[in-house]
């Protein structure tokens, strides 16, 4: 083949491909002496549904070239949002890779990494030169998925897919002649989010006579417990609320909170304020469970990470609440 002429800077052609987004996986395959090899790739692609082939493309330089080039088979896993580390782990070169990691069986013994989005089995069907890498093309003898996110790659950094919404106005409303209100104003998306949310908890709240605030501190201190007034106070103020001390005293007097003296002075959950807020914890995951019912796993899942992501970018400097617990977690609620 003649040499093909390449006028461009590298680091630019390179971005411009990371403008198409991929998915991520592991190819795997065995040395014929039986070791796992893997690399991480977002080269694959589908090819061919009848019969069923997919392609991938390993670069010349690979030290797992020669194990590839010759093996019958290899697995291709489609990574899920979880496995992250792992794509980081089979990217590296020179460690072992398959260090304490658990495999499922497969059919002709090549390594299947357990819990990705989806795995396929295949068998090499073609080997390609291309250019500095080498095309593989497998026919796929044996699949499975499942609902788990997947996790993308697109401009250099890892990303979660969410389908696009209805599209939404961009159009200040028109009885309000050079305001800047819009459908898209992530103010007015977040609290609506908000209040359409926690109006699905409302007549659990009502029915034990908890105010936005007292849920609020019961929850609290079902992450972390006790805290001094002034600790909760700290956590609490970016809401807006202002906690007199009169809102601890009465839910001592209501028998939810249990007011600690000695050297360290603080508040815990009574075994009835446990109750109350496990109650009110449960009602919150009917809500979260209908929505990601209705707005399915990946876009629950890419939620998630953007309002992690808006929390971080807003943050006033708030207390830490969900690293490390300095004390006893609260009354069996995991704090992940
Ligand atoms: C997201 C991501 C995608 C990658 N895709 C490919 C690819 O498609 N082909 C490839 O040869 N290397 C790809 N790499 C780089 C290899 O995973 C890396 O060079 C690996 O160390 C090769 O392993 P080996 O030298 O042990 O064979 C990718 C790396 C990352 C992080």
């Amino acid at each position: 083949m003649d040499q093909l002429a390449t006028p461009f800077d590298p680091k630019d052609f390179r971005r411009a491909l990371g403008m198409f987004a991929t998915g991520v996986t592991i190819v795997t395959t065995r040395t014929a002496d039986g070791s796992p090899v893997g690399i991480t790739a977002n080269s694959f692609n589908s090819v061919s549904l009848e019969p069923p082939m997919v392609l991938w493309s390993l670069a010349n330089n690979a030290r797992s070239l020669p194990v590839f080039s010759g093996s019958k088979h290899w697995n291709v896993h489609i990574l899920s949002n979880e496995q992250e580390a792992l794509s980081n782990r089979f990217a590296r070169a020179g460690e072992d890779k398959f260090a304490g990691l658990a495999l499922d069986a497969s059919a002709h013994g090549v390594p299947l990494i357990p819990e990705c989005s989806a795995r396929f089995q295949c068998r090499t069907a073609f080997q390609y030169e291309g250019g500095d890498h080498t095309i593989f093309v497998g026919e796929v003898l044996q699949y499975d998925s499942c609902a788990l996110p997947p996790l993308l790659y697109v401009t250099g950094g890892y990303a979660l897919a969410a389908r696009k919404a209805a599209p939404v106005s961009t159009e200040p409303l028109a009885n309000m002649d050079g305001a800047l209100y819009s459908e898209n104003l992530l103010g007015y998306l977040f609290g609506r989010a908000h209040f359409q949310f926690v109006h699905g908890m409302r007549g659990t709240l009502q029915q034990r006579h908890l105010s936005d605030t007292d849920f609020f501190v019961l929850s609290l201190l079902s992450v972390r417990q006790p805290l001094a007034a002034e600790e909760i106070a700290a956590h609490i103020a970016y809401t807006g609320v202002d906690l007199g001390a009169a809102t601890l005293q009465s839910l001592v007097e209501r028998g939810l909170l249990l007011a600690e003296g000695g050297t360290q002075p603080g508040l815990r959950l009574s075994p009835a304020g446990s109750d109350a807020i496990l109650h009110v914890l449960a009602a919150a995951k009917v809500v979260e469970a209908n929505l990601v019912d209705r707005m399915g796993e990946l876009e629950s899942a890419a939620l998630r990470n953007l309002l992690k992501q808006a929390i971080l970018a807003t943050d006033p400097g708030l207390p830490k609440l969900w690293q490390a617990p300095a004390t006893a977690p609260g009354p069996g609620l995991s704090a992940s």
